[in-house]
C-alpha cells in the first residue's frame, strides 16, 4: 500500500472503525476497556440453506444485526466466529461442521483471551439454532476455566447468548408476513435479512414446490432423506430485502435492549 495521504481521509475510514475489533489497534481496545467491559460476539454457522438459500446464510445475518447492535450502543463487535455445530447439514455440498465438543472449545478460547484483557460482559448474537445447546454448556466452562486461571475477572465475567431470530417482534413479523411457510430452516426471514444486505442473491431466488413440513433432527443421511433439498417447512421464495430491512431493525431494536440491560446488571 501506498502512503498517499488521499487513503486516510475520512471519507475513506470504514464506517465501522469505530465499533469493530478487527479494526482496532490494541492501544485503542485498551482505551475502550477503560470505559466499557462489553464485547459482542457475533456467531453463524456455514452450511446449506435450500437451493437457494447462501451458505453463509446464519454468519451474514448474526454479524448484520451485531454491528448493528454495536453502532446503536458504542459497544465493540468481534470479528464473526462463521463456523458452527451444522452436523445435520453435512448431506449437502459446501456445508462445514464444527463437532459440538470442539464449538465448545472455540467459544471457551475466544471468551476466555477477552476476559484475559478485562472484557466483562460476553454478549454473543447467534444466527444458528444448532449452536444453542453447546454455547450453552460453553459458559460453565469458562466460569470454571476463569477461576482456575485466577483471572481478575473471574468473578464478575458474564457472558449471554441471545438468538436474533427468535427476538419475539422478528418472531412475530415473521408468522405475520409468511404464516406457516416460515418453517424451521432456510426461512423466508433469514433470507429476506441476507437480500437486504447482499442484494446481488436476489439473482439466486426462484420458486420452489412445496417442503417437507418440518420434523425431528437426527444425523445428516437421515435429514437428507427427510428434507432432499435442506429446507424444513420453509418457503424461501417468499422473501424480500426489504422484509430483511425490517428484520434487521427489529431485532437490533430488542437486543440494543437486552445489551443495555446486561451491562447494567449487577
Ligand atoms: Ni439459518
Amino acid at each position: 500500500m501506498s502512503n498517499n495521504r488521499d487513503e486516510i481521509l475520512p471519507s475513506k475510514v470504514p464506517q465501522d472503525s469505530s465499533i469493530r475489533l478487527d479494526l482496532f489497534t490494541w492501544t485503542e481496545v485498551e482505551k475502550y476497556l477503560s470505559k466499557c467491559k462489553g464485547i459482542i460476539l457475533p456467531l453463524g454457522s456455514t452450511e446449506q440453506h435450500g437451493p437457494t438459500g447462501a451458505i453463509g446464510t446464519d454468519a451474514i445475518t448474526a454479524e448484520s444485526v451485531a454491528r448493528e447492535v454495536g453502532r446503536r450502543t458504542g459497544v465493540l463487535v468481534a470479528p464473526t466466529q462463521s463456523y458452527g455445530m451444522a452436523q445435520h447439514h453435512l448431506g449437502f455440498a459446501g456445508t462445514m461442521s464444527l463437532q459440538p465438543s470442539t464449538l465448545l472449545n472455540v467459544i471457551h478460547d475466544l471468551v476466555i483471551s477477552l476476559a484475559m484483557h478485562g472484557f466483562e460482559r460476553i454478549f454473543i448474537i447467534n444466527g444458528h439454532g444448532g449452536n444453542i445447546a453447546t454455547v450453552k454448556s460453553a459458559f460453565p466452562q469458562i466460569y470454571s476455566s476463569a477461576s482456575s486461571m485466577q483471572l481478575s475477572v473471574a468473578n464478575s465475567l458474564k457472558c449471554k447468548l441471545v438468538n436474533w431470530f427468535m427476538t419475539p417482534e422478528v418472531f412475530r413479523e415473521a408468522r405475520a408476513l409468511y404464516g406457516d411457510k416460515e418453517g424451521q430452516h432456510a426461512t423466508p426471514s433469514e433470507i429476506s435479512l441476507t437480500l437486504h444486505v447482499e442484494p446481488s442473491l436476489l439473482s439466486k431466488q426462484y420458486e420452489l414446490p412445496d417442503p417437507p413440513p418440518a420434523g425431528p433432527i437426527y444425523d445428516y443421511k437421515d435429514f437428507r432423506r427427510r428434507y432432499p433439498d435442506g429446507r424444513m417447512g420453509s418457503n424461501p421464495f417468499l422473501a424480500k430485502a426489504r422484509d430483511g430491512k425490517t428484520f434487521l431493525d427489529q431485532a437490533a431494536s430488542a437486543l440494543t435492549k437486552d445489551l443495555k440491560n446486561f451491562l447494567n446488571e449487577s
